[in-house]
């Protein structure tokens, strides 16, 4: 179970019973999981016991997420959704409380950086847009199931964000803010959740191959440059970061809360160095890599 007396004594760290099944029987809502990182999120959580409630605006992506899942044996339901939409997100909560009676795990995944609009081009109705999509419903989604996991005095609440949160994004400022508030959301309602049990966690993504973000197509012949794009000499794929939401999500991270982190393959790391196939060499003031 995730909720266990608190003695002040080693006893407090929680047992895991069997490593392979980390959320074994827990309730778990994805937002966006009908596809790229939710997606990847909702299998690697099933795999490992959870029930898992899928929130998805896609019909297609949300029957064919459940049908993948429920084949593989897991356990799913789907709920066509749009989290922008406090109606939709009543009825989400209202539907997953009806089932279970509670949530021990919320993954709030949803986010678009589409359309990138410029901030000399941006008005008030883009940066409301990039808003709605990227932060509000956070908030919404976060405080439908904060009070069950209260009840609870128990729960994981994870946000999938940016590293564009966390580091300057010149394409589009509007959607670095909303994802360093995201981020920032998740430290502040960490210390306010703590004493109920509760832990609150952040990933920073970048580089993941997922339908919103194609990082593979039309550079087929520029594969060793990826030595210069991330440490890690890779594209990311939604496995990379399900891998961190598992231990942000489970009692693996009992101990971890406030916290956002970058699983990014290195690129908020790196900073300004590149590394130069050509030269063979880091470089911070590239005339050509
Ligand atoms: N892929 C990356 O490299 C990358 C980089 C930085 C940040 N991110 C962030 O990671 C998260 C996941 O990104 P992704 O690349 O997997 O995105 P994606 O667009 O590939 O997948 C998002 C899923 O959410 C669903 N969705 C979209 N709007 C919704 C809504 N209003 N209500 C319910 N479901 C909705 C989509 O149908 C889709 O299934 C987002 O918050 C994104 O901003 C991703």
């Amino acid at each position: 179970m995730t909720g266990h007396a608190r003695s002040g004594t080693a006893e407090d760290v929680p047992p895991i019973d069997d490593w392979n099944r980390l959320l074994d029987g827990r309730v778990a809502v994805v937002t966006g999981g009908g596809d790229g990182v939710g997606a990847g999120i909702v299998r690697l959580f099933a795999q490992h016991g959870a029930h898992v409630e899928v929130a998805e605006i896609d019909a297609t992506r949300a029957e064919r997420i459940r049908a993948e899942v429920t084949a593989a044996g897991g356990s799913i339901r789907s709920h066509v959704v749009d989290v922008t939409s406090d109606a939709d997100v009543a009825r989400l909560a209202e539907a997953v409380l009806a089932a279970h009676g509670r949530v021990d795990v919320l993954v709030n995944n949803v986010g678009d950086y589409r359309p990138l609009v410029p901030f000399a081009q941006s008005t008030p109705d883009s940066w409301q847009a990039i808003y709605n999509v990227n932060l509000r419903h956070v908030f919404a989604v976060t405080r439908a199931f904060v009070p069950t996991m209260t009840d609870a005095r128990s729960g994981s609440i994870v946000t999938v964000h940016s590293v564009e949160g966390m580091r300057g994004y010149p394409k589009d400022p509007v959607y670095g803010a909303m994802k360093a508030a995201a981020a920032h959301f998740t430290t502040c309602l960490a210390v306010d959740l703590g004493r109920h049990g509760i832990r609150v966690n952040g990933i920073g993504t970048d580089l993941a191959q997922t339908p919103q973000v194609d990082y593979l197509t039309g550079y087929e012949d520029d594969a060793a440059l990826w030595a210069s794009w991330a440490p890690v000499g890779r594209v990311g794929w939604p496995e990379d970061q399900a891998r961190v939401a598992l231990f942000l999500a489970s009692d693996l991270s009992s101990f971890v809360t406030g916290h956002n982190i970058p699983v990014d393959g290195g690129t908020k790391a790196g900073g300004g160095w590149l590394f130069s196939p050509r030269e063979d060499r880091f470089v911070n003031r590239s005339r050509h890599l």
